[in-house]
């Protein structure tokens, strides 16, 4: 296949080892979310995009395929287009025929699936040159020197913004303006804030695949690190905090017991728990602001009709 290269960039500085150490240290314990994706969590992230109550992907989906033309007008055609957290790349698919981008850089943290993704996609376009790079994008976004000059476009659906808290989606937000450069333009979705039932809901699918990616934490540490844990004494736990304007993912333990690692000891109570993720929600005004006071400019921005999902272009001042 001639059209897909392969870049390794992430710091090996940030191994798993590293973040369970220091995250089950603290009196709060937490590991951020970016570790749930080995193989096995991105497979069971795509299943998740497949449930019901999940209603995310389905509604940005749908609003991408309607918009696609305009979108394209909007920002021109022949841009490098750059996806950070890309997974399978399903929802670009959604876009590359109105924008026939001059290049594609999907970059994901989970470099064995973005491979497979990437390469099921230089199939499907043949007239597409991709770069898939394995980055970790609250680091940095190293963009491959193959790629060639022009205006940047970069792709961030999914509400992956919500992964950060507010004061790091603003440093994720500079860091994106200087990845983009001159006449730089980013398309992102973002969920909104909406009834608790509805976002409950959607973090406790009845199939419990939300439970299943949030217990392969558990998992990982256990054949990667080797762990001393038993992921069946711990329950997945997921709420909207209204006051945060956030959903929160947890680990519970169900009762006392230690976690031992490489001659560490972590100590859990009964009803103890590891925050996992968060996912803030945005209303387009907070979105907006957002976006505005780290060097971006409103283009265009699109709310479905039932205030579920909203979608923005803008552009880097
Ligand atoms: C919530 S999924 C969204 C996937 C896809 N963009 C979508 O909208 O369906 C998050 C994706 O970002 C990747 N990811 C999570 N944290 C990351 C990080 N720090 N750096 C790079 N990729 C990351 C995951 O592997 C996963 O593919």
């Amino acid at each position: 296949m001639e059209n897909v290269t392969f870049h390794d960039h992430k710091p090996r500085a940030l191994s798993l080892y590293d973040a369970v150490v220091s995250g089950l240290s603290r009196s709060d314990k937490s590991i951020p979310p970016k570790f749930f994706y080995d193989q096995r969590g991105s497979e069971l992230f795509d299943r998740i995009c497949e449930q019901p109550e999940y209603y995310l992907p389905t509604v940005e989906c749908r609003m991408l395929a309607e918009l696609a033309g305009e979108i394209a007008t909007l920002t021109g055609t022949g841009r490098v287009l750059i996806e950070p957290g890309a997974g399978s790349a399903s929802k670009v698919r959604l876009l590359l025929d109105a924008l026939r981008p001059s290049a594609f850089v999907p970059m994901d943290i989970s470099f064995d699936y973005l491979k497979s993704s990437a390469r099921d996609l230089a199939l499907e376009y043949p007239w597409l040159p991709i770069h898939a790079a394995c980055v970790d994008f609250t680091h940095s976004l190293p963009v491959p020197r193959e790629v060639p000059d022009g205006p940047r476009l970069l792709f961030f659906p999914g509400s992956s913004l919500g992964n950060f808290n507010p004061g790091e989606a603003g440093r994720f937000l500079r860091l994106v303006h200087r990845t983009l450069g001159d006449r730089g333009m980013m398309l992102i979705g973002v969920d909104t804030k909406k009834s608790e039932g509805v976002l409950n809901a959607a973090y406790n699918d009845a199939a419990g695949l939300t439970a299943d990616f949030n217990l392969n934490l558990l998992q990982r540490m256990q054949q990667e690190l080797d762990a001393d844990i038993d992921p069946d004494v711990f329950e997945h736990l997921a709420f909207y905090n209204s006051d945060k304007g956030r959903i929160e993912m947890h680990l519970v333990s169900t009762r006392e017991q230690t976690l031992r690692l490489n001659g560490h000891r972590f100590d859990f109570k009964e009803g103890e728990r590891l925050h996992t993720e968060n996912s803030y929600k945005y209303s387009p005004a907070e979105f907006i602001g957002l976006a505005t006071e780290n060097g971006f400019s409103e283009v265009r921005h699109w709310v479905d009709d039932d205030g579920l999902f909203a979608v923005y272009l803008v552009g880097a001042v």
